[in-house]
Parts: C-alpha cells; sequence; structure tokens
C-alpha cells in the first residue's frame, strides 16, 4: 500500500537538473507540489566532471523547487545514468527445510538476496535488485511463491549496478547541495515508472530515453525488467552534426533543431528555407529545411540503429510486442517515433507522463518522465514494479542510502 508522504527527486540530467516535490492526495493519486529546473552544469556524458559547477546548478534547481512548493527539501530520490552503468540477470535457490509449512515472506527475502549475490569489482556497486520471477521445486514460473509448499525455491532477479566513483561524486554534489540522499534508481527505471502501461510490460516493450548526450534502455517482458542499457549518444549529437555542418553558432543549432527540424527529410521541405544565425561577415544565413533535416535523419537513424543492435543482441527485438516508448527531450524531435517505426520495424510511441495532478506544460513532457518517474518511484512505484513480478520488495542495496521508510521526513516546513 502507498503511504502518504511528501517526496523529492532530483534529476541530474546532461541538459537540465530537475528536482520535483510530490504527495500523494487522499485518493491515492500522485500530486507534483513543486519544480525547480535549472540548466546543467558539470556533467559529461551523464557523468558528473566537475563537482563544483554540478553542485551549484543542483543548489539552484532545488532552491527554485523549495520556493515553488514552500518547503525545504532535507534528502531526495536522485536518478543516475552514463556509460558506467551495466545490468545482468542472475538466479538464486534456497532449500526450504520444511516442506510441510508454506513458503513465508522471509523465505521469499532469502532466495532474493541469494540470488542478488555476484561477484562484482570492487570499483562497482550494485543499484537495484528487481526480482523478476519464482520457481517452486522447478515447477512453472509463479509470481509469488508466498503461501505454496515446496523443498526448494528458486528466484531469478535483474541486477543494476554502475561505477563507485560516478555514485560517489553524484552523491557528493546532491550532499554538497543541502540535501541527503535517500535512494539512487536508474534513469530508465524512472522513467519506465511513470509512462508505461501494465499491459505494454506483460507483452514487453522498451522504453528508450533519449535525453542530452546519453540514451537509456529499459526492456520489461512478461511484466518484469529484463535488460537495461545505457548508450553515450543523444539529442547533443544532434544539435553538434548542424552547427559543424552549417557553421552556425551552437545556440543557434538547437534553436533549429527544436523549432523546425524533424528526423527525417521530405521532399515537400525543399523549397522551404530558414534563417538561421551564422558566423562570419553575415550575421545571418538562409539554409533549405530539406537540408536541415537531412542532418537530423542521418544522427537519428545511427541513434536508433545502436538501439536495434542493443535490442538484438540480447534477443528482444523480435519479441517486443508493444515496441517501443520514446521518452526524453530529444524524443520530442518531428516525427522520430515514426521513423523508429519504420527503422526498426516494431510500434513506437511517444511516453509522456499522464495521470498526476498538478503537471504543467513544461512537466507533462517526454523530457520530465525521468523527473516524474523519480516522484512515482519514490511514492510508491516500488509496489508498482512489485506488483507486476509479484514480489514482496526491491532488494535495498548498497548501504549507504537510507531506506524509502525515512521519506516521510524528507521535507519539512519552511
Ligand atoms: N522539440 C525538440 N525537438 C528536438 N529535440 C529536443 C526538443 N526539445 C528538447 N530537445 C532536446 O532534448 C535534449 C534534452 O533532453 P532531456 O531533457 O531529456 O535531457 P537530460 O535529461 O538533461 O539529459 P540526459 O538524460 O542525457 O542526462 C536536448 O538535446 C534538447 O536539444
Ligand atoms: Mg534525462
Amino acid at each position: 500500500m502507498r503511504r502518504r508522504s511528501t517526496v523529492a527527486a532530483i534529476d541530474v540530467g546532461s541538459t537540465k537538473v530537475a528536482v520535483i516535490v510530490g504527495d500523494v492526495t487522499e485518493h491515492g493519486d500522485t500530486r507534483i507540489l513543486g519544480v525547480g529546473v535549472a540548466p546543467a552544469a558539470g556533467l559529461s556524458r551523464g557523468v558528473i566532471d566537475n563537482i563544483q559547477s554540478a553542485r551549484d546548478a543542483i543548489s539552484i534547481a532545488v532552491e527554485k523547487a523549495e520556493q515553488a512548493c514552500g518547503m525545504r527539501i532535507l534528502s531526495a530520490v536522485v536518478g543516475i545514468s552514463g556509460g558506467h552503468i551495466s545490468s545482468q540477470n542472475n538466479r538464486g535457490i534456497i532449500a526450504i527445510p520444511d516442506r510441510t509449512r508454506p513458503i513465508s515472506a522471509d523465505d521469499r527475502s532469502r532466495v532474493l538476496e541469494s540470488a542478488g549475490q555476484v561477484a562484482i569489482p570492487t570499483n562497482r556497486q550494485v543499484i537495484h535488485v528487481v526480482p523478476r520471477g519464482y520457481w517452486v521445486e522447478g515447477t512453472d514460473q509463479v509470481s509469488d511463491p508466498v503461501g505454496m509448499f515446496g523443498g526448494r525455491l528458486d528466484a531469478e532477479v535483474h541486477i543494476v549496478s554502475g561505477a563507485v566513483s560516478a555514485i560517489q561524486n553524484l552523491t557528493k554534489c546532491v550532499e554538497g547541495a543541502g540535501v541527503q540522499v535517500d535512494d539512487i534508481v536508474l534513469e530508465c527505471i524512472a522513467s519506465a515508472t511513470s509512462v508505461l502501461e501494465e499491459q505494454e510490460k506483460q507483452q514487453g516493450v522498451a522504453l528508450v530515453d533519449l535525453g542530452g548526450s546519453t540514451t537509456s534502455i529499459a526492456v520489461y517482458d512478461e511484466g518484469s525488467i529484463a535488460h537495461t542499457a545505457c548508450l553515450p549518444i543523444a539529442g547533443s549529437h544532434l544539435t553538434h552534426d548542424l552547427a559543424r555542418v552549417l557553421r552556425c553558432p551552437w545556440e543557434s543549432a538547437e534553436q533549429v533543431k527544436c523549432t523546425v527540424g524533424a528526423a527525417f527529410a521530405d521532399p515537400a521541405m525543399v523549397s522551404e528555407t530558414v534563417e538561421i544565425q551564422a558566423f562570419g561577415t553575415q550575421s545571418t544565413k538562409h539554409v533549405p529545411l530539406g537540408h536541415i533535416c537531412e542532418i537530423l535523419q542521418a544522427r537519428t537513424e545511427e541513434i536508433l540503429e545502436m538501439v536495434a543492435l542493443e535490442l538484438k543482441r540480447v534477443g528482444y527485438l523480435d519479441r517486443l510486442a508493444a515496441g517501443l516508448v520514446l521518452t526524453g527531450g530529444t524524443a520530442q524531435l518531428r516525427g522520430l517515433p515514426e521513423v523508429a517505426e519504420s527503422r526498426l520495424g516494431i510500434p513506437a510511441r511517444l511516453g509522456r507522463p499522464h495521470g498526476y495532478s498538478g503537471l504543467s506544460d513544461l512537466i507533462g513532457t517526454p523530457a520530465f518522465a525521468t523527473s516524474i518517474g523519480l516522484v512515482e518511484y519514490a511514492l510508491g512505484g516500488r509496489e508498482r514494479v512489485v506488483e507486476s513480478t509479484g514480489a514482496a520488495f526491491e532488494v535495498p542495496v548498497g548501504g549507504i542510502f537510507r531506506r524509502l521508510a525515512s521519506l516521510g521526513r524528507a521535507l519539512m516546513p519552511q
């Protein structure tokens, strides 16, 4: 059951830091109470490379969110992504010594603990151990073994780990901004929490979050998470290509991309030209829209090809009946879902957070799927993961993060 409490979430992206405060209404709906957004700084390819700049950006966003909701943020759930993230599935087995008694919640915890025991290098740290399914004495998969009888219990879990240094640096920056870290959550798992439908997770779906400099993938199949990955390529590469080929300032390329750009070049665009800011003696120049979109199409197709290769590598490309759900700011590039459908040959749709009260035009977009998902995760998203897998809990790992039990104390009135 969800608890009525107020939580804060910090999404440290490569282009923006978003801090969101939310709670649960008496009807059980998630309500957004305050938002603070600041331009990101001190991040490279999703990982902190300048502690001071990142900390300052986080402080600004935290302050804005505090002003918006009239509360002081003491602790928060924080999102993580980047090329250092890796994941694997693992099985654990335990014996149930007394087969005359039903399997208990304790047994379930023990088998999850056993499945979560993997040898990882000392410079890596486990971030999530998510239950995927259970088997009682090797029978068919069951969603919850509690109450069943058997002498042996198996569990499969999905384990996400990251570089200790990246996790420590992120924690340091958030703490430096005066906020305790309650929990670290993989960003694409958070995005999935805010936009995926249960049926999509059951039938097979890949959440693809196309952000500023990282593209994160979370694959769900038969209701549970099956694979996660992070690719070091996203929207800033599109802007970079435009700025380089058109020889124009970065800001101008960014603006053109977001206002008139598209993921495909259409013959109808031939006659249309766009005025852009330029370097050199002329302060502006006219560029055919078709040319702009050709540049964007080439890089978009490359990113989608990398997503397809990753899904193929893990054997899921042909198994995703619900296809792709696209989130992140770059998913808003005009025509991107259509290009994704035709390149990968599977359905694709935009993923917007919905069903939350207090959503504004800004945070109701795919760019805020991660931020809203972090709030949802902190408030009860774990239970949503649990419901879909039928498991009791997601094993908290790491030791340095306080349990969600403390979230009720995460904020206090200013
Ligand atoms: N309408 C639009 N069309 C195309 N691209 C867009 C649009 N709006 C935003 N973007 C791009 O989205 C990217 C930012 O997305 P997002 O806010 O999801 O990134 P982030 O969370 O800061 O980064 P990351 O998740 O990679 O760490 C930028 O590259 C921006 O140019
Ligand atoms: Mg992001």
